[in-house]
């Protein structure tokens, strides 16, 4: 089990605020459930009890010829192995630039990341980004060959291991009927999965995903939310999901971390397990508005919660 550690400043919607802990008894398992059976040999099992990702005080900024632009003011988060965690906010927060930094791009002005407990300095295979974008594939290969290239280019796995982790990644997103399809043969959605089963078939330590879906309709948006809880149910990867929409924070996450607008602060911390795509109704809609609270309005200070 993990160890209760004070990581929630609050819980919406399931009762009381809870203050400097987790309340991990109602949290969703965080072991894989049949997962590892399921997986061929060499396929890592990312669960385990550790801290996975600790971010430490983290201030990045840009530099320009006019000026110096700070991106997130000391940023303290810590994500634990097999966890959907959320980094909410508002545009211009930081979001993005935190996770170009937990993905190795930027070097923090202040304080630092780690990564199993290694201080995070270069862009690694353990840490692969999924963007927004559509164009994330290289157009002349297939869906296959888009997710072996990598495995082998990174000496990551064998051919053999690469064309079954390939099959393995394309059937779980969906995709198996279009294994030697090309990137323009596919919609906006499924290039999404493409480069979601790649990320996977990496078996990086952490998946980062900067709002992912942010481009699809709303419609493909929320059957790739279903999906990729779905994936998470079946392979417990561990996540750190970027957005501005608060219903996709409360569906996607087990986890939400609440920043503040330019430069990105965390708000609050929030539990959030207990919202899937099928919540609504008044409870749901009522920690939409306490959320939207935090981004726009109250004055909550940096670590507290009202
Ligand atoms: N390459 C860059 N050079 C200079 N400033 C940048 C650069 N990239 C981002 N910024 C600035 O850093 C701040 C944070 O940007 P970032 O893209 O991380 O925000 P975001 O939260 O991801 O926003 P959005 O929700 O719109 O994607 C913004 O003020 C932005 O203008
Ligand atoms: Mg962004």
């Amino acid at each position: 089990m993990i160890p209760a550690l004070a990581l929630a400043r609050e819980t919406i919607g399931d009762g009381a605020p809870v203050f400097g802990s987790i309340d991990r008894e109602n949290a969703e398992p965080v072991h894989p459930v049949g997962a590892g059976s399921r997986l061929p040999a060499h396929i890592v099992d990312n669960t385990t009890d550790k801290s996975l990702l600790s971010i430490r005080g983290v201030t990045l900024e840009y530099e320009t010829p006019e000026r110096i632009i700070r991106a997130t003011h000391r940023i303290d988060l810590d994500v634990f192995p097999a966890e959907r965690f959320v980094l909410l906010g508002p545009s211009g927060c930081g979001k993005s630039t935190l996770l170009k930094a937990v993905a190795g791009f930027i070097r923090p002005r202040e304080g630092e990341i780690l990564l199993d407990k290694k201080r995070i300095t270069h862009p690694g295979p353990d840490r692969i980004v999924v963007f927004q974008e559509f164009d994330q594939l290289p157009p002349w290969k297939t869906v296959r060959q888009n997710i072996v290239f990598p495995l082998l280019a990174s000496k990551t796995a064998t051919r053999g291991q690469a064309n079954e982790r390939a099959a393995y990644f394309i059937d779980k997103v969906g995709l198996s009927g279009f294994a030697d399809a090309y990137p323009h043969q596919l919609s906006g959605g499924m290039k999404q999965r493409v480069a979601i089963a790649r990320a996977l078939a990496m078996q990086p330590r952490i998946l980062l995903m900067d709002e992912p879906f942010a481009a699809l309709d709303a419609l493909t948006r929320r059957k790739m939310q279903k999906d990729l809880i779905a994936l998470w149910e079946e392979v417990r990867f561990t996540l750190l999901f970027v957005t501005h929409s608060i219903e996709e924070a409360l569906v996607v996450g087990n986890r939400i971390a609440i920043l503040s607008p330019h430069p990105g602060r965390v708000r609050a911390e929030l539990n959030s397990h207990q919202w899937n795509l099928g919540s609504g109704g008044e409870e749901f809609q009522s920690a939409a508005r306490r959320i939207e609270n935090y981004l726009f309005e109250n004055g909550a200070t940096e670590n507290s919660a009202a």
